[in-house]
């Protein structure tokens, strides 16, 4: 008896993880069957993540810890199964790790060099993401609602053909990292509830450089891909995007006093559908640079305002004031129709007007008939655009109805 219970001490005190095995450099983690995976599966990075693989196979996986893994060295990680992030907002309120911008937040923070991560298709990332929007009532950026997957500090990583649903915050976010290349995702954030999903953005880049994004296809109530500061080389091609803000340099230039670089970015082959913008860039009155970017065969249906700039995002004060300088911003052959009369709304700085802006293979038409206004001020007057008029500084980002 007392030997029996010696024995049942001892296998409760040992900490193995029944699904986690390691042979060679490779560790299989098996669903445990409705507990918290999340231990097992940081083992596996602890034990495989230098010169290893992991194998997250099919089965059900209930994540409810953060996991932080920032020292990858030439690992690949293979998903096949359903990871669930639990609905326990307070701790992950409390725990969500943090990743400096604008004081967001990460409930996976995967950094290192040279490692992939696969889904196969099959890997799905659910995020219980309805009990976030509906606890977060339309506000914007409740501070610790973590974004699904951030890369941070990652170099040389390939991730491909994973599914995200019902995302708590953003889906992916990928900062300070280089190299990186995205294929194959899917991704959708939609509220079945009277609140909005509000930032279930598709990814967010910053502090980052060489960047390939392609194959994918969104749904996310707010910015689709989003090119924050000091993002350089920057290439997103063959992306769906619905209910979205679409293809968006920002919002960018805040704090002023910090000044936000943003470099070398083609979108390419993208196709937007109900979405507020399409192609556009959005500031703050502050500091730094917005400089050659193309937005290429961009077609849409049923956009609010297709090709937009402001220097004053959401404040639409001190408008022309912004030296954030944009130039070299090349808009070519982008086709489709706008939910209202207006194609284009373009505010420059006046104190650093926009220069070097061109356009070519412009066709949009409003949806409802009728002829689009291309409303233009403080930009180069040899851009090819047909201005029908002025924009204002506080021409604002989303609009009711004609203008
Ligand atoms: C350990 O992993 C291997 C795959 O490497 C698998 O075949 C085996 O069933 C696993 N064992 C357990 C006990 O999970
Ligand atoms: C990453 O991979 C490259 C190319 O294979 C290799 O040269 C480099 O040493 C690797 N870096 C690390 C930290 O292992
Ligand atoms: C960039 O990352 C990929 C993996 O996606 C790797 O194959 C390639 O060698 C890396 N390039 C450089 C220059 O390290
Ligand atoms: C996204 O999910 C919603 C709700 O399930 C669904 O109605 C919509 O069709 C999905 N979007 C795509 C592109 O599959
Ligand atoms: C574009 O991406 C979609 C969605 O991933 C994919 O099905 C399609 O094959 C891609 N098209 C091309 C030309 O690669
Ligand atoms: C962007 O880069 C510049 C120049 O390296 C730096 O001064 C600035 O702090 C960076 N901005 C952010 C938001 O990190
Ligand atoms: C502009 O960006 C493109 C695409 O990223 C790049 O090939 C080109 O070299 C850049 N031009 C300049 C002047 O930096
Ligand atoms: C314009 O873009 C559309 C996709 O939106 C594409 O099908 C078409 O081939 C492009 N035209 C040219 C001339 O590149």
């Amino acid at each position: 008896m007392l030997l029996f219970k010696a024995a049942q001490l001892l296998l409760f005190s040992i900490p193995v993880y029944a699904d986690m095995n390691k042979t060679g450099s490779l560790c299989t983690v098996t669903p445990s069957g409705g507990k918290d995976d999340s231990p097992a599966i940081m083992d596996a990075f602890k034990q495989c993540g230098k010169n290893g693989q992991i194998e997250i196979t099919e089965g059900d996986f209930t994540i409810a810890k953060v996991m932080d893994v920032l020292d990858l060295q030439n690992c690949d990680i293979s998903i096949k199964g359903k990871l669930t992030w639990n609905d326990d907002i307070q701790y992950w309120l409390r725990n969500s790790i943090s990743v400096t911008y604008a004081q967001r937040s990460t409930a996976w923070r995967l950094g290192g060099t040279n490692f992939s991560m696969r889904g196969h298709g099959k890997a799905l990332f659910f995020g219980n993401g309805q009990k976030w929007y509906d606890q977060n009532r339309n506000q914007g950026n409740q501070a610790g609602r973590p974004i699904s997957l951030t890369l941070w500090k990652a170099n040389n990583v390939f991730i491909d053909g994973i599914t995200w649903r019902q995302p708590q915050f953003w889906h992916t976010f990928v900062a300070h990292s280089q190299n990186i290349t995205m294929t194959n995702l899917d991704m959708n954030a939609t509220s079945n509830s009277q609140w909005n999903t509000v930032n279930t953005d598709g990814t967010d880049t910053w502090n980052s450089k060489d960047i390939t994004i392609k194959n994918w296809v969104v749904t996310c109530g707010d910015d689709c891909i989003s090119i924050k500061g000091n993002s350089t080389n920057v290439y997103v091609k063959n992306v769906t995007c619905y209910e979205s803000g679409a293809m968006c340099i920002g919002s960018l230039g805040n704090p002023a006093t910090t000044p936000d670089y943003v470099d070398n970015v083609v979108f390419e082959d993208i196709t937007a559908i109900h979405s507020s913008n399409a192609a556009w860039i959005k500031t703050y009155p502050g500091t730094g640079h917005v400089r050659n970017i193309t937005f290429r065969n961009i077609n849409f249906r049923d956009v609010n305002q297709p090709i937009y700039i402001s220097p004053c995002i959401y404040s639409y004060s001190n408008c022309d004031s912004s030296r954030l300088k944009i130039s070299d911003v090349t808009w070519e052959n982008i086709t489709g129709t706008s939910r209202y009369n207006v194609a284009a709304g373009i505010h420059c700085s006046g104190a650093a007007p926009c220069t070097g802006l061109k356009f070519s293979g412009i066709d949009i038409k409003p949806k409802n008939g009728g002829e689009a206004k291309f409303l233009c001020s403080n930009m180069n007057k040899d851009s090819g655009l047909q201005c029908t008029g002025s924009c204002p500084g506080n021409h604002p980002q989303q609009l009711n109805g004609n203008v």
